[in-house]
């Protein structure tokens, strides 16, 4: 209860126990603002029950139990889990899609923040397009939604720190090495999510979120090079490789993926308001790529 004797609102957050939901977490109990950690398993929720989150299973697929952690919030963070190789169908995606839109209907919170991706808005199928059908049939939805939009992960690099320390070579699939990408630190994306869960709202948005300023692969490696003390290069992976090696990784239908990297390499993955129109973020590369070599 807040001092008007009114009961605080609550915010339940689903992915809290990854990158961005933590974060989300994280800006929301500094703020003394009471959180909901919705997880899939309650071991790895309890160090949110002792920073004094109320702790809550859910799977991302089980409309029931997210009915139920979501029924009392004010507000509600949805993120769903990535899914690097889907079925050529998307039936995973619009398969959640439906869970979270029944869910959602039914314990009608009074807002929603849903994580989506810059490009959710592109017209060729790639990776993305699971997001492309989420935010189409949440939309569906009357309640206020803000679709939050951000641009490539930085924390992206954690897959580049052994290559960078030990072999000073970073593989590419962003090509060329000298064009600028709309890349954002989490810390930043779960900073505005926690402000927009905040915000009172009528209807539906898109918040378009990228970092102070667009990175090239090349800088990723002279940062990587200036914080490690050794020369770092990017080295471009030959586009007609890529189906070959992402199968050679174990993905069953790389085609959505190798499609998203067209669409970033390409340009067709943008901001639907270009970089005029996007909010941006404080976070630098540096600080994220010191933080990444740190907890290696
Ligand atoms: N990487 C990028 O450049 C980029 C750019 C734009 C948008 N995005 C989007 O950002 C999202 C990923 O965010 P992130 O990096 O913060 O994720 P993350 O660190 O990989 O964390 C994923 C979270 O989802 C949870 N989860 C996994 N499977 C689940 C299930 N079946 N039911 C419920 N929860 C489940 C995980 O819980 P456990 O701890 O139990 O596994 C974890 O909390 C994706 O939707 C992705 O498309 C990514």
């Amino acid at each position: 209860m807040n001092g008007q004797g009114k009961t605080n609102p609550m915010f339940a957050i689903t992915g809290i126990t990854g990158k961005v939901g933590g974060e989300v977490a994280r800006n929301l109990l500094a703020g003394n603002q009471p959180v909901r950690a919705v997880v899939r398993d309650l071991r790895k929720g309890e160090a949110w029950a002792q920073l004094g989150c109320d702790l809550v299973r859910a799977d991302i697929n089980d409309a029931g139990a997210l009915t139920s952690a979501f029924k009392g919030a004010e507000s509600v963070f949805v993120l769903v889990p990535p899914n690097f190789d889907p079925s050529p169908d998307f039936h995973e995606a619009r398969a959640t899609a439906a869970t979270l839109r029944s869910a959602l209907a039914a314990a009608r919170p009074g807002r929603v923040v849903y994580l989506s991706t810059i490009g959710a808005q592109a017209t060729q199928s790639n990776l993305l397009t699971q997001h492309t059908i989420i935010e189409q049939v949440l939309g569906e939805l009357s309640m206020p939604i803000t679709f939050l939009r951000p641009g490539w992960f930085m924390e992206n690099c954690s897959w580049d720190v052994s290559s960078a320390t030990n072999d000073g070579v970073i593989s590419s699939f962003l090509q060329p090495v000298d064009k600028q990408v709309p890349m954002v630190a989490t810390a930043d994306i779960g900073r505005v999510a926690a402000e927009l869960l905040q915000e009172t709202l009528k209807g539906h948005r898109v918040v378009e979120l990228e970092g102070p300023h667009r990175v090239t692969p090349n800088e990723i490696a002279t940062t990587f090079a200036d914080l490690l003390g050794r020369p770092v290069r990017m080295e471009p992976v030959p586009r007609e490789t890529w189906e070959s090696l992402f199968k050679s990784q174990g993905m069953k239908n790389p085609t959505p993926r190798i499609k998203m990297l067209d669409g970033f390499n390409e340009g067709w993955i943008e901001f639907e308001s270009g970089e005029p129109g996007s909010r941006k973020g404080r976070v630098k590369l540096e600080a994220v790529l010191q933080t990444l070599i740190e907890s290696r």
